[in-house]
């Protein structure tokens, strides 16, 4: 990363940042108030040598002052304990500020990831998303503490010490500005290597969050396949890849830090002390003044030392940081605010619509149809036919390569998101249930959702046994994690009554009674015709039996519509829906005896 990107992170950071400002102040005045109480002490120390303790024992003992020579050890003593004291107040109030600040970009970047298109999760598998958010605001912290923190303190520290050294002796201030040099050397190389295993390990660390949020996600699968060994195996493989690069990261950082620390050290030191030693210098050096450098030069050592290892931590911040801001972005981009209106949904088309999830993929081709308010369509079609995909892009989810989408007479990525999926409900195969009480997951976040309004879709979807108890059993029934508490066909029921219970003018159902017995699943349909007029149903449904009563039915072939017509009309071509149907209805039978 070079320092222009750098430089756009950091101004694109201030920008939140500046809500902190009066803290941030606060801050700086203590890092100023740190720093020069710490830099008094050797200097205190230099006088009381130099002008008190080197009289003792000489012909100007008479002069040796015993109540300034006490009071300048109690200032240096408090020197240390002030320096100490403005550390602590300021480590505190900084690292409260960060974790705040961290809390906000978290908040934000959850937020705003809502919103982004469903191409984005298509390409980010779900654990490196969540290692993103956590991981990356963690080291964004980070960059603040290391860098608006701690590196400004570093760095001022070093112009202080030189300031000082040059007020003692400008001589030797001009021979340990040699220090920088040789720091520069060693920081280029640190971080040269630095960033190529950062990158790895960075890449290995999301893999592992993936592989192990997979593994979670699909626990029932892998111990019905017996593939709990090979699952296991695919974490520590990445594990030890991760673990390998991570050790040759730290042996190279901890070989760079001895090296820098004592080696530069020592080595002015020792000129240092020649050169004092030399002639030249004799007359103007007290012992108490080579002394108190010689402290300066270690501190400044020690210091430069702690930039550097400090600055090959704050690249990787650089890094997520910028990743950060780049998923940001990526919201952004999908995001659309044009208008709010109280307009109600009367009609969604499609208008030759094609469509594929991947560049030279066709999975819908030329489709055309239009619902209006009232109105019940039904797609079926083989598993994989693109059914599914329809209902996606009706939600906005992507957007068709060919054609356009209507909501009312706009297309609809000219509509408000917010709008659109307000007036916008979805049952699917997999319901999302949160922890809570159904009643909870029929409200659905919507607090202020009457409790009539639950009870009555709940019943209308057969849930009568939860929704009629008014206590805890009843449709406060806690749910555990995802729901663990329900069957599946009760959990979309749950869900189905959700969609009931926020009375959208589009319901989009996709396969959402698959997992529930006929007769309820009958029950439900008879609900949904005694409400439709006042809505738009779309309907995707493996029995064909359900769909009878559209007012259209498509039939969907490999992407492309096959067939389209009422029941009967379709019955009447005997093509595709005519053999699906007798299919279904032998099936049936056979059920049925
Ligand atoms: N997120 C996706 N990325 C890539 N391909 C997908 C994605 N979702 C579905 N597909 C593909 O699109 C086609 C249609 O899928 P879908 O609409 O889910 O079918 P249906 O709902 O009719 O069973 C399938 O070939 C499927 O593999
Ligand atoms: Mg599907």
């Amino acid at each position: 990363m070079n320092w222009t990107d750098r430089f756009a992170v950091i101004r694109r950071l201030w920008t939140y940042l500046r809500d902190y400002k009066g803290r941030l102040f606060l801050i700086s005045m203590l890092i100023v108030a740190g720093i020069g109480a710490e830099l008094s002490g050797p200097y205190l120390l230099k006088i009381i040598l130099d002008n008190h303790l080197a009289v003792l024992g000489t012909d100007e003992e008479h002069l040796f002052d015993p109540d300034t020579f006490w009071m300048l050890v109690g200032l240096y003593a408090a020197s240390f304990v002030t320096a100490s004291g403005m550390n602590v107040w300021r480590s505190y109030i900084s690292n409260t500020t960060a974790i705040k600040f961290m809390e906000r970009l978290r908040m934000e970047l959850l937020t705003r990831s809502q919103r982004i298109g469903m191409r984005y999760f298509d390409r980010q598998p779900a654990g490196a998303i969540v290692s993103r958010v956590f991981d990356d605001t963690e080291s964004v912290k980070n960059v603040l503490l290391h860098t608006a923190g701690s590196f400004i303190i570093d760095s001022l520290r070093v112009l202080f010490l030189y300031v000082a050294i040059f007020l003692l002796s400008p001589r030797i201030a001009l021979l340990s500005l040699l220090i920088l040099p040789m720091f520069f050397a060693f920081h280029y190389i640190t971080v040269r290597y630095n960033g190529k295993y950062l990158k790895v390990i960075k890449e290995l660390k999301a893999l592992k969050n993936t592989i192990f949020s997979e593994a979670v996600q699909v626990m029932p699968v892998l111990q019905l396949f017996r593939a709990e060994k090979a699952a296991a195996a695919r974490y520590n493989e990445a594990n030890d890849k991760l673990f390998k690069n991570s050790e040759k990261r730290l042996y190279m950082l901890h070989m760079t830090d001895i090296n820098l620390n004592g080696l530069i050290n020592g080595l002015l030191v020792a000129s240092l002390v020649w050169v004092v030693g030399s002639q030249s210098l004799h007359t103007a050096v007290t012992f108490g003044l080579l002394y108190t450098v010689i402290q300066y030069i270690n501190q400044i050592c020690q210091t430069i030392g702690q930039i550097g290892i400090r600055l090959t931590h704050t690249n990787d911040s650089f890094v997520s940081a910028e990743r950060m801001f780049a998923l940001m972005d990526e919201a952004d981009e999908n995001w659309e605010l044009n208008q709010t209106e109280e307009e109600t949904i009367a009609r969604i088309a499609f208008k030759n619509v094609s469509f594929g999830y991947q560049p030279g993929q066709q999975v819908l081709k030329n489709i055309s149809f239009e619902a209006r308010r009232g109105q019940t369509v039904a797609i079926v079609g083989l598993t994989g036919s693109g059914k599914s995909t329809i209902l996606n892009l009706l939600q906005g989810l992507y957007s068709p390569n060919e054609g356009s989408i209507y909501v009312n007479d706009r297309e609809i990525h000219t509509v408000d998101t917010a709008w659109r999926r307000n007036r916008t409900a979805v049952v699917m195969q997999d319901s999302f249930l949160l922890k809570g009480s159904i009643a909870d997951n029929v409200a659905f976040l919507d607090k202020n959702m009457a409790r009539s309004q639950i009870h009555e879709a709940l019943s209308a979807v057969g849930m009568s046994q939860f929704a009629g108890q008014k206590d805890v059993k009843g449709s406060q029934h806690a749910l555990g994690e995802s729901g663990g508490a329900l069957s599946f066909g009760q959990k979309q029921l749950v869900a189905f009554a959700r969609a009931l219970a926020h009375n959208p003018e589009v319901l989009l159902l996709d396969e959402a009674t698959s997992k529930v017995d006929s007769e309820t699943e009958a029950q439900i349909m008879e609900t949904l015709r005694k409400r439709c007029e006042e809505r738009i149903q779309l309907v995707v449904a493996h029995r064909l039996s359900t769909v009878k009563e559209a007012d259209l039915i498509l039939v969907l072939h490999r992407g492309e519509i096959a067939e389209q017509g009422t029941h009967e009309q379709l019955l009447q071509m005997r093509g595709r829906y005519h053999r699906l149907y007798m299919l279904q209805q032998m099936g049936s039978e056979v059920e049925a005896g």
